[in-house]
């Protein structure tokens, strides 16, 4: 554990000029250094002057993001500590790489850290402990939580502000408000999910409130269907991307879907990866629906897997692919577990599956009209200039 006693320099205060700046919707300036990301990050998410930021990393990863974090909180005028737990054979970047970060040694993070980590006014976690027990009870202490995993160059390219909160938040809305969603392609996906019974999730980067959860870099929307009420077929396109492989789809895959559950797979070499990730988890629950919903930001980029960080990617801290997870207009399509959203299926297994080009349908509404996002309110705002690094 790392105590960073407050420090004397300061940043100069937000000019007018700043603020508008940051209405618009822009990415952060991609030679903006990691102390200014984190700065700008933290004031977002309201860090002043005497509250206490505690860092969560694993192995050693991430030591760079830890440390521009202790230095922009002092520049905030709070105080930070750091906390490395050891790896314990965890997989790199394990949250959603097909095994729960509930599973990956962050049992480690015993009692005393919990606490300690709860009184924070925020908690940012580096590792990933998503959906864990311990993230839950440090919430319930009435810290907030701020996942960060991805690299410098996603950080900056969907860096959060007001107006993405806006949009993120107008979205959640519309889905809360629609008792059925169906999504359809060109391809042949035409499924239907009858929604209600379970909660919502929402991200946009910012975690503000206490007890609260975000991740930093994201924009998504999602639920959950109902018990038994996920019916149709879902077709993977060229180009859609699986995750945990991480792969883009070469050749159609063919999901038929049959009371919230995987009935058939059919395809070429795909549906063969698809079908043995499944199957790898000797648990009939794999099988199950999880969360539906659109990604939200108009900066994320499709062929991030592609254009990657090379550096994080040996180091192993390439992050989980939250690009095509946010990507404005893309429906992402996932199997597995619904118990986070309240249901019972607390497998193991988890598969998200970002698509292009799919129309969405709330209740007789549509408003993804083949990845074109409809509602005037979801719009990116008017386009500014760019942040500059201070
Ligand atoms: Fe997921």
């Amino acid at each position: 554990m790392t105590e960073n006693p407050q420090r004397m320099r300061r940043l100069p205060p937000m000019t007018a000029a700043t603020a508008l700046r940051r209405m618009s919707g822009m990415p952060l300036d991609p030679a903006t250094d990691l102390r200014t990301v984190f700065y700008r990050e933290l004031e977002l998410c309201a860090i002043r002057p005497g509250d206490t930021v505690g860092v969560l990393t694993q192995g050693g990863k991430r030591a760079a993001y830890a440390e521009a974090i202790a230095e922009a909180v002092a520049d905030l005028g709070g105080s930070s500590f750091h906390v490395d737990i050891p790896s314990d054979g965890a997989p790199d970047d394990g949250g959603e790489l097909g095994v729960r970060a509930a599973q990956t040694g962050l049992a480690t993070l015993g009692p005393t850290l919990v606490e300690a980590f709860g009184r924070c006014e925020l908690m940012v976690d580096l590792v990933f402990m998503l959906w864990s027990q311990q993230q839950l009870e440090i919430r319930r202490a009435g810290a907030r939580v701020l996942t960060c995993v991805e690299p410098p160059a996603v950080l900056k390219r969907l860096f959060p502000d007001a107006n993405l909160e806006r949009r993120v938040l107008a979205a959640r809305a519309l889905l809360e408000e629609a008792s059925v969603m169906r999504i359809s392609d060109d391809a042949g996906t035409d499924v239907t999910y009858e929604l209600g019974q379970y909660g919502y999730l929402h991200q946009y980067g910012v975690s503000s409130d206490p007890g609260g959860w975000d991740h930093f870099a994201s924009a998504l929307v999602a639920t959950v269907g109902a018990d038994e009420a996920v019916n149709g077929t879902v077709v993977l396109k060229p180009g859609d991307i699986v995750f945990p492989y991480s792969r883009y789809v070469a050749e159609p895959v063919r999901l038929e879907i049959e009371r919230g559950r995987v009935t058939s797979i059919d395809g070429g070499l795909d549906a063969g990866l698809i079908g043995d990730y499944l199957a790898s988890f000797d648990d009939e629950r794999a099988y199950g629906i999880s969360h539906i919903g659109w990604g939200m930001n108009e900066h994320a980029r499709w062929d991030a897997l592609l254009i990657g960080d090379w550096d994080a990617r040996r180091s192993g801290t390439a992050g989980i692919g939250m690009d095509s997870r946010s990507y404005f207009g893309s429906v992402m399509f996932s199997t597995g577990p619904n118990v986070e959203f309240g249901g019972a299926n607390d497998t193991a297994s988890h598969m998200d599956v970002p698509m292009r080009g799919c129309s969405v349908w709330l209740d007789d509404t549509l408003v993804i009209d083949r990845g074109r996002v409809l509602p005037e309110e979801l719009a990116p705002g008017t386009a500014g200039p760019r942040v500059a690094a201070r």
